[in-house]
């Protein structure tokens, strides 16, 4: 894909997912609308978007159409997301003053408003996930039920379905078994000398952390759009690769980048003595295999009928991202 076509589809793309999210913000309102304005505030600070973006472009490639159900999910998974960050940056965890070029929101809104901002998005995520199947049952006519044949009310049903699928999915991946557990063993392993299991844990880390919502993304977009179980697979797969492969580049950047362009601090894994992928296998070979993890998930694609140029080519650009 050629350069600048590549550099405007993620500018689209990316600022369809911005507008997605703003329509879904709770409003700051009510006896308990500072907690509103601090989840606000680490949701509006931008990022990049990554997660909504690659569920749109899964959801693309699958087949899908129409941006109201897998919108509703595209704003969930960055709420969750942003969570997250927010509680990552707690005092009690990775301690850090600096996100998305803000001051991060505990360092603004104290420490309990930034733990109670993060149990909030990860709630609002859900209420606005769950407005997929309200706008089902307000908009599809499944309440009259009694005029639409048996076959059309079968088919409300399956699309009814994979709205509580990619629940479940979404669900699953951001929990204990997913980004939850991943940084439960993050800070467990905080200080740990390097033993003989240390690739092995840090491979759980880096899967659950950060990989679980990366496949979390791109399945949610392929199950609403109708993909198969096998398809589903491969998309898991894919999206494992890719999470991998970010969460290493994000240790390389931690080492390597620049605050001003990351719009966090550096040098805080080292800070707070973490085990990460560039401790356990330096820098040369961090980068050797995020390139390897990102060319296999953009080759895994290839099984796809549906358009993926632009997705195959967002894998690719992320081997070299900065930020
Ligand atoms: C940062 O995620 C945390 C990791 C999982 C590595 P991003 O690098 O996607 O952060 P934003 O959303 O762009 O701020
Ligand atoms: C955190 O990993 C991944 C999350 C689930 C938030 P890091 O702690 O390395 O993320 P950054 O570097 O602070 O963004
Ligand atoms: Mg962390
Ligand atoms: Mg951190
Ligand atoms: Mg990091």
């Amino acid at each position: 894909m050629e350069t600048m076509n590549f550099d405007r589809e993620l500018k689209e793309v990316t600022e369809m997912a911005e507008r997605i999210l703003k329509c879904h913000l709770p409003a700051e309102e009510g006896a308990q609308k500072q907690v509103i304005a601090a989840m606000n505030y680490s949701l509006t600070a931008g990022g990049k978007r990554l997660r909504p973006v690659l569920m749109w472009e899964a959801f693309r490639m699958c087949g899908g159409a129409g941006e109201e159900i897998v919108g509703c999910f595209m704003a969930a998974i960055e709420m969750i997301h942003t969570y997250s960050l927010v509680h990552d940056d707690l005092p009690a965890m990775d301690n850090d003053r600096y996100r998305r070029g803000r001051e991060t929101t505990w360092y603004v809104y104290g420490d309990a408003m930034g733990i109670l901002a993060g149990d909030g998005l990860l709630n609002y995520a859900f209420e606005t996930a769950l407005k997929a199947s309200e706008y089902y049952f307000k908009n599809d006519g499944i309440t009259n039920q009694c005029d639409t044949d048996a076959e059309e009310l079968q088919e409300k049903f399956n699309r009814l379905q994979r709205v509580w699928h990619a629940l479940s999915v979404l669900a699953q991946k951001a929990g204990i078994h997913g980004m939850i557990g991943g940084q439960a063993v993050d800070i467990m392993a905080e200080g740990q000398a390097a033993e003989n299991e240390a690739e092995q844990q840090l491979m759980f880390i880096h899967e659950h952390k950060t990989a679980a919502l990366i496949q979390a993304a791109m399945m949610v977009g392929a199950i609403l759009a109708g993909a198969s179980e096998e398809q589903i697979g491969k998309i898991e797969k894919c999206g494992y690769n890719i999470g991998i492969a970010f969460q290493i580049q994000d240790d390389i950047l931690d080492v390597t980048g620049d605050s001003k362009e990351l719009g966090k601090a550096t040098g805080s894994d080292a800070l707070n003595q973490k085990q990460t992928y560039v401790t356990l296998k330096g820098l040369e070979q961090a980068g050797k295999d995020v390139e390897a993890l990102s060319r296999e998930a953009a080759d895994l694609l290839d099984e796809f009928e549906g358009e993926h140029e632009f997705l195959k080519a967002l894998i690719l650009h992320l081997i070299y991202r900065r930020k």
